[in-house]
């Protein structure tokens, strides 16, 4: 079986640890809406899962029928959306994300507010998600441009239950035919903190190291979670 940990920004995780909580009140909010624009910005520091965390969003709004459209806030942002929307008319309603919010331009952005809220007052459903670091969405959302945003849902993201990394870790090996001894797997779990992108790491280099027979063992984890760490120390995290 190939390696499935996926230790690069925005890729899916095997699984999605310890955010069941955020897309339950997310899921919430699609269907309580009543009309309007509904506006959710997400923050959280590099690798916590941003990225990813748009992704679960928006898989479950198309489950719900939503229409979804995917962005990431680049030039032409406002273009873009206004070349969407009106293609893409949906009864259910619209859930438009966009990432990297943080790298907006501000003349953008009070275009893109005042399109979203003469859709909404079309009465059309419109759930905004938006994502990007704190202290660059914090002094965005101080600016006039962001004023539509200053009453949007807060959602802050931050390390994952170890005990969830534990039993995921014990899932994720027992399915690639590994034997998953309980210490090693405490090991590799309290390593990565609970922080996404290590438990990406640690499980990466944990899977290669029990491969070729070594199997899950105090040795073969200490091992992987040297590489994860020598990894994260050579990682640009600012
Ligand atoms: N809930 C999760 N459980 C397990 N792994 C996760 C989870 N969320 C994200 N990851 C993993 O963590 C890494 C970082 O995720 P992602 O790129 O979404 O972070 P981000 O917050 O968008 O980072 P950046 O600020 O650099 O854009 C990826 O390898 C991803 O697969
Ligand atoms: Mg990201």
């Amino acid at each position: 079986m190939r390696n499935p940990f996926k230790p690069s920004a925005g890729t899916n995780p095997p699984e999605l640890i310890g955010r069941s909580g955020v897309l339950a009140t997310f899921e919430r909010g699609l269907s309580e809406r009543s009309g309007g624009l509904d506006a959710t910005v997400i923050t959280g520091a590099r690798g916590i899962g941003k990225t990813v965390m748009l992704g679960a969003a928006e898989d479950l709004a198309r489950g719900r029928g939503w229409g979804v459209i995917s962005e990431t806030a680049t030039q032409r942002l406002a273009g873009r959306l206004q070349e969407w929307i009106p293609r893409h008319a949906e009864p259910m309603g619209r859930v438009i994300t966009v990432d990297e919010i943080h790298a907006v331009n501000r003349r953008e952005l009070i275009q893109i507010g005042a399109d979203l809220e003469n859709l909404a007052n079309d009465g059309q459903h419109v759930a905004l998600v938006v994502a990007g670091l704190p202290a660059l969405v914090d002094e965005l959302l101080s600016d006039e441009s962001a004023a539509f945003l200053r009453s949007a849902d807060r959602i802050v993201l931050r390390n994952v239950p170890v005990d969830d990394v534990e039993e995921s870790f014990a899932r994720t090996f027992a399915g690639g035919g590994f034997e998953t001894p309980a210490k090693a797997l405490r090991q590799a779990a309290e390593a990565t903190e609970g922080y996404p992108y290590l438990i990406q790491l640690v499980g990466y280099h944990l899977w290669r190291e029990a491969g070729d027979g070594h199997g899950l063992t105090a040795a073969t984890a200490a091992r992987a979670i040297g590489r994860a760490q020598a990894r994260i120390a050579r990682t640009d995290l600012t």
